[in-house]
C-alpha cells in the first residue's frame, strides 16, 4: 500500500477528478467570447495570463490522472527530497507529489500560485490528504515567489502555470536542479522556447514528449 493508494489520498483524488470533470462545462462559458486564436495567444503571451487564469479561478485545470501517476512515480523513483511546482491550483498534482515525498520518507514540497482562492482550496485538499505539513504553499507570481528560498538542490521541478513562464521560472530555478532532476512540464506544446530549450543537445537536457501533452525532462549536469 501506498500514501497514494490509501485513505484518505485515493477517495479524495477521486472526488477531486469527478469535481474536475464537472467543472469542464464551467471552463468552456469562461473563456466562451475568445476565439481559440485568442485562447492560444493568451496562453503563451508573457502577460495576457493574468486575464486567462483571472477568468479561470474557479475550475482546477488539473493535470490528467495519468500525469499525476507520473509524477509520483518520477519522485518515488528518484527518492526525491526537494520538489518545486509552478501552478498549484486546487492542488492536484501538488497531491500526488507529496504523497511520493511521504512515501520516500519526507522532504519539501514549494508550490505558487497567484489567485488567493484556488491557495485556499489547495490548503483545504492537501489538509485533507493528510499531506499539507510537507507542503509550503507561496501565494503570488511565480516570478516573485520562486526568486529566493530555495532548497539548495532541487529534485523534480512540475511547470504547471503560465505556459509563456516556463522558460523563464526554469532559468530561475535551473541553478538548483541537481543532475539526474527530473523537470515535467504540462502542456508544453504551448510553449515553443521552453521546447527549444530542453530539446537542445547543448542545454544539458535529455527531453522527451510523453502522453502527447507532457514533456519530460531529465537535467544531465
Ligand atoms: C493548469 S493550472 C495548475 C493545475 C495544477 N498543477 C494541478 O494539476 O492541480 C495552472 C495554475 O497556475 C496558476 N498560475 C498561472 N500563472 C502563474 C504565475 N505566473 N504565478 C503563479 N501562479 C500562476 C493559475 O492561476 C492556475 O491556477
Amino acid at each position: 500500500m501506498t500514501t497514494l493508494t490509501g485513505t484518505p489520498l485515493a477517495p479524495l483524488l477521486d472526488q477531486l477528478f469527478a469535481e474536475a470533470d464537472e467543472a469542464a462545462a464551467e471552463t468552456d462559458s469562461a473563456v466562451a467570447d475568445l476565439s481559440e486564436e485568442e485562447q492560444a495567444r493568451m496562453m503563451r503571451s508573457k502577460t495576457g495570463y493574468l486575464d486567462l487564469y483571472g477568468r479561470l479561478k474557479n475550475v482546477p485545470l488539473a493535470v490528467s490522472r495519468e500525469t499525476g501517476t507520473l509524477l509520483y512515480m518520477l519522485a518515488r523513483g528518484i527518492n526525491a527530497r526537494n520538489i518545486v511546482e509552478f501552478g498549484t491550483s486546487f492542488g492536484i498534482s501538488t497531491l500526488y507529489l507529496a504523497a511520493a515525498l511521504r512515501d520516500n520518507g519526507g522532504g519539501r514540497l514549494i508550490t505558487t500560485e497567484f489567485e488567493s482562492s484556488k491557495v485556499a482550496r489547495a490548503r483545504e485538499n492537501l489538509t485533507a490528504g493528510g499531506l499539507i505539513d510537507l507542503v509550503e504553499i507561496r501565494e503570488g507570481d511565480a516570478l516573485q515567489t520562486l526568486k529566493s528560498g530555495l532548497p539548495k538542490t532541487i529534485d523534480l521541478l512540475l511547470l504547471d502555470g503560465a505556459k509563456g513562464l516556463y522558460p523563464d521560472v526554469l532559468a530561475l530555478l535551473e541553478g538548483q536542479l541537481r543532475p539526474g532532476a527530473f523537470v515535467v512540464a504540462d502542456d508544453a506544446d504551448a510553449s515553443p522556447d521552453y521546447l527549444a530549450r530542453v530539446r537542445s543537445t547543448e542545454q544539458g537536457y535529455l527531453s522527451t514528449p510523453f502522453a502527447s501533452d507532457v514533456e519530460v525532462s531529465m537535467h544531465l549536469i
